[in-house]
């Protein structure tokens, strides 16, 4: 028999979760702000608690997915719901801080509540499939007694470390990289709409070079791990070439009208560094002029 588990919070992502959960024969007991959102999860065979209070009575382990912390926060800390969390391990899958986690863990230890905190890197369609990824910190042994739980919602699931604002920091760092390929996309756009280039070519472009920019971002993070700054034999690129090319976008995209918000702030950054005596070292070197090493 599976453990019973509670989740609260039927957004996309609650959804998601608690549907994985029912698929991997957990019962599971569902609550939502707005009762309507969760008529999918009863009719997939949920148990919907009238309220957080129910909700969280009627599993050891609650799972919390709602918009923020402050939302987490405004159900979790009713004197009734605390009362009755006491002994129980709460999962917090809600985006966050990782000061924001501590905090939540401070509360809860208070309150002889165990808590692990958690950061889905994944959107509500790879929930459930070997494909996603779950990032969880906190104590070891709550990460291991909900291991089994946790697998049913994502074949990645790694645990960080004890610290419980881990995962949220390593979140916060992949979603950095993330939004770097997003908004260079739009300036990509930006730049093939203006030189009526069809998107259609531009993605296939994209297809034939993720491989070259893989290998770039990987390069990179592995020489700032290795403080390998200075140009050598294994060197992709060094400095001068990245501005040079750069100044060529920046030229295009001023005589095209096009938002240089973003490529601003390059600019700054490979000046800080070109001012510095950089601008013959491996791009990597730009790393130290990202804030503290
Ligand atoms: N969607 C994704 O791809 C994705 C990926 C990774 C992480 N996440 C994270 O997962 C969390 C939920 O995202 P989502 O996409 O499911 O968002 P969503 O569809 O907008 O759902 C938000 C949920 O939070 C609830 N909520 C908001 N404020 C509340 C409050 N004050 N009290 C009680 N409940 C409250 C909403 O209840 P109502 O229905 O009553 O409004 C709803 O259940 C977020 O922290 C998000 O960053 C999402």
């Amino acid at each position: 028999m599976q453990p019973a588990i509670s989740v609260l919070g039927m957004g996309r992502m609650g959804s998601a979760l608690a549907h994985a959960l029912l698929k991997a024969g957990h019962p599971t007991t569902v609550w939502n702000r707005t009762p309507a959102k969760a008529a999918p999860l009863a009719a997939a065979g949920a148990e919907v608690a009238a309220s957080v209070r129910n909700a969280v009575a009627a599993s050891d382990i609650v799972i919390v997915n709602v918009s923020d912390y402050q939302a987490t926060q405004s159900l979790l800390r009713d004197p009734d719901v605390t009362g009755t969390l006491k002994g129980k391990l709460i999962i917090e899958l809600t985006s966050g801080t990782p000061d924001g986690a501590r905090e939540v863990q401070a509360w809860a230890g208070r309150h002889g509540i165990r808590y692990l905190d958690g950061a889905i890197l994944a959107t509500p369609d790879f929930i459930g499939t070997e494909a996603g990824t779950l990032l969880i910190s906190g104590p070891a042994a709550a990460f291991e007694e909900s291991r089994a739980v946790l697998g049913a919602l994502a074949g990645n699931v790694q645990h960080i470390g004890a610290d419980p604002g881990l995962a949220n920091a390593l979140d916060s760092a992949v979603l950095a990289l993330m939004w770097g390929a997003l908004f260079g996309a739009l300036q990509s756009i930006a730049v093939c709409r203006a030189e009526a280039i069809d998107l259609e070519t531009l993605g296939k472009q994209w297809s034939a070079t993720a491989p070259v920019i893989d290998g770039l971002v990987a390069d990179l993070i592995k020489r700032s791990a290795a403080g390998r700054y200075a140009a050598d034999d294994k060197t992709l690129s060094s400095v001068s070439p990245h501005y040079g090319a750069f100044h060529h976008l920046v030229e295009l995209m001023a005589a095209r009208g096009i938002d240089r918000t973003i490529t601003d702030g390059y600019e700054a950054i490979f000046r800080r560094a070109i001012d510095a005596g950089h601008l013959h070292d491996d791009f990597a070197s730009l790393s130290l002029f990202m804030g503290r090493p």
